[in-house]
């Protein structure tokens, strides 16, 4: 089958299309079909080994490989196609159209791939393409995760700094389904998506801080690494929820030190990617709660192009890989 690979931490250019053995699936695993996988930051981050958070890099080396990665093929969120099954699989047969994670385990840069029957795979939207619907497990999972976290009662002002990425586009969706009031704080030009995607109010921070413009709310989710934990504490109401999903060292311990003695509850966390969660995305998005964000989707041939994009923002929604092109 084709893959994108790697064999050494660098730039674009070190991802190569190659011709590498299908995989076989074991006794409680099935074998993916793999049509899409959105290319996403920590696709990036994993292929440089740069990371926004500076304490995730010891950890993920040594689980990644020190010298060289020690899985060749990236990608971790996917759609695809049951291929086959294992003697012992139950949940899903083959011919089942499929969505979800691989987690750190990846793979889905590849045409197949191999996951386990209680990996997070569920049935894939009815009414979203593959393209679609690859673009949906990172941002959804990942910010209902968050938003159910938050328990939103219909009519809290939300703010999601940073709510042009994959995720925080999720959560703009999810949080309006809620019943919140939304806030996005992004750069110019991402005002529009961010609209389209539900926000009732826009905040542009390479023009205003959002800590000065008065506005006070019951949530605040944080996607922005190096934002100010101060300015986030300032903009939240007594008795107000701030969630990080991608904390230093030092807003982990003020997360912990706010929630003590003070009337804010501030909570980092990762999401657990499970597949009830997954199913309760395919429950919002069969009912029109959550839509597709996907910009555009590239060959293999254009792999390294995408990884720009993605790496520099200088995409509007999702930039999705399509296996299915190549022969
Ligand atoms: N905790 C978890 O479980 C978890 C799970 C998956 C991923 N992650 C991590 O989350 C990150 C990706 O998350 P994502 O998809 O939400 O983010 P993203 O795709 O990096 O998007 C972040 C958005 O914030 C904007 N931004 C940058 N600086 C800003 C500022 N000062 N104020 C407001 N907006 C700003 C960015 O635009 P510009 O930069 O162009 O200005 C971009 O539109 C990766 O680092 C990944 O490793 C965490």
């Amino acid at each position: 089958m084709k893959a994108v690979t790697y064999d050494r931490y660098g730039p674009p250019e070190v991802l190569q299309i190659s011709d590498i053995p299908t995989p076989e699936a074991g006794d409680d695993e099935v074998l993916i079909r793999v049509h899409a996988t959105e290319v996403t930051k920590a696709d990036c981050e994993f292929r440089s080994f740069r990371f926004a958070v500076s304490w995730f890099w010891l950890p993920l080396r040594l689980a990644a490989g020190v010298f060289r990665p020690r899985r060749r093929v990236l990608g971790t969120y996917f759609a695809g196609e049951v291929a086959a099954c294992g003697a012992n699989v139950t949940r899903l047969s083959v011919g089942d159209e499929v969505y979800g994670s691989a987690g750190l385990r990846m793979g889905a840069y590849g045409q197949h791939m191999v996951l386990g029957e209680n990996n997070t795979v569920a049935r894939k939207p009815r009414n979203m393409t593959f393209e679609e619907a690859a673009a949906v497990p990172l941002g959804g999972l990942n910010a209902l995760h968050f938003m159910q976290l938050a328990a939103i009662r219909p009519g809290e002002a939300v703010l999601i700094n940073g709510a042009g990425g994959s995720i925080g586009l999720h959560g703009i969706q999810i949080a309006k389904a809620f019943g919140a009031e939304v806030t996005a704080v992004d750069k110019t030009s991402k005002e529009d998506l961010v609209r389209r995607n539900g926000a009732d109010h826009f905040i542009d921070y390479t023009k205003e801080d959002f800590a000065d413009v008065g506005g006070k709310y019951d949530i605040v989710f944080d996607r922005v690494p190096s934002s100010a934990f101060g300015a986030c504490m300032s903009v939240l109401k007594a008795n107000g929820r701030y969630f990080t999903g991608n904390p230093r060292l030092s807003v982990m311990l003020r997360c912990l030190w706010t929630s003590k003695f003070t009337d804010k509850t501030a909570s980092f966390a990762f999401a657990r990617e499970l597949v009830e969660e997954l199913d309760t995305l395919t429950e919002m998005i069969e009912a029109g709660e959550v839509r597709p964000i996907v910009d555009h989707a590239v060959s293999m041939e254009q792999i390294a192009d995408a990884h720009r994009l993605v790496e520099t923002e200088a995409r509007l929604g999702a930039i999705v890989l399509s296996l299915d092109d190549t022969p």
